[in-house]
Parts: C-alpha cells; sequence; structure tokens
C-alpha cells in the first residue's frame, strides 16, 4: 500500500530525529523511536542511559510510555532507527510493545538504507500475555 509505505518512511524520519537527542555516553549507541497509535497521533522517544547502566532505558519504551501518558492504550506502529542498521526492539520493548498491541508492525532501517517491515508477531512468537494465567 502506497500510502502505508509513505506513512512507515515518515515513521522511521520521525525516529532518526529522535535518536539525534540520544544520552548515551556510556554505549555511545544512540536510538530513536517513533510510535504510531491507533488513533494517528505519533510520540517518539531515545534511550537514556545511566552510570548505574541498569537504569538505562530504551528508546522504543520511551517513546511508548509517552504515548500511554498521553492517554493512548493502542499502538499500530514502531519504527526504531539506528546508525548500526538491522536493529530490531530488544526483548524487554518487544514485551511491551506487545502490550499495547498483539499486531503492531515493526520498521527499521536495513544495512543498505531501506526500509523493513516485520511484526511483533514475528518478533515475539508465543508471547506471554494475561490469558497465558487462565
Ligand atoms: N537500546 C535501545 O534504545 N533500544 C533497543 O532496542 C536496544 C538497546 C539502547 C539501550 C542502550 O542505551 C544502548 O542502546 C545500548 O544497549
Amino acid at each position: 500500500m502506497k500510502n502505508e509505505k509513505e506513512l512507515y518512511e515518515k515513521l522511521l524520519n520521525i525516529a532518526k530525529e529522535a535518536s539525534k537527542t540520544s544520552y548515551s555516553p556510556y554505549s555511545k549507541f544512540k536510538v530513536g523511536c517513533a510510535v504510531l497509535c491507533d488513533n494517528g497521533e505519533i510520540y517518539f522517544g531515545t534511550n537514556i542511559e545511566n552510570a548505574s547502566y541498569g537504569l538505562t532505558i530504551c528508546a522504543e519504551r520511551v517513546a511508548i510510555f509517552n504515548a500511554v501518558s498521553n492517554g493512548v492504550k493502542k499502538i499500530k506502529a514502531v519504527a526504531v532507527y539506528t546508525d548500526k542498521k538491522d536493529i530490531t526492539p530488544c526483548g524487554a520493548c518487544r514485551q511491551v510493545i506487545f502490550e499495547f498491541s498483539k499486531d503492531a508492525d515493526i520498521i527499521y532501517n536495513s544495512k543498505n538504507n531501506k526500509i523493513k517491515v516485520t511484526n511483533i508477531k514475528s518478533l515475539l512468537p508465543n508471547s506471554f500475555c494475561c490469558k497465558s494465567l487462565k
């Protein structure tokens, strides 16, 4: 779908912009994320590190928590940008994405600077959700 491709390119560009404000003095690994919500709104975030390394938070979770803080309950797509290319969300972020969408598209930049699209269902198979407790 042409419109979807344009939208996903726009989302990845917003993620790229967000990566510029990365606070990553320890890893020097800049990550940006943009989240497209069900209501059409877009929120972004970047990774924020800490001298106490474990307190570091990924760009994806900053973006999603920003969306949720603004009243969002459902997301449609998550774009992640890094200079290193072919990076998809870490395991913890996959679980957080899954909380707010069982079917989110995940957009990222590939090695040849092409846009790649996968889905949370592929990245997090047999996922844990509350139904798993029943
Ligand atoms: N990072 C993210 O922001 N997102 C990911 O999906 C993977 C890792 C950040 C955390 C840390 O600041 C740096 O990248 C190196 O792990």
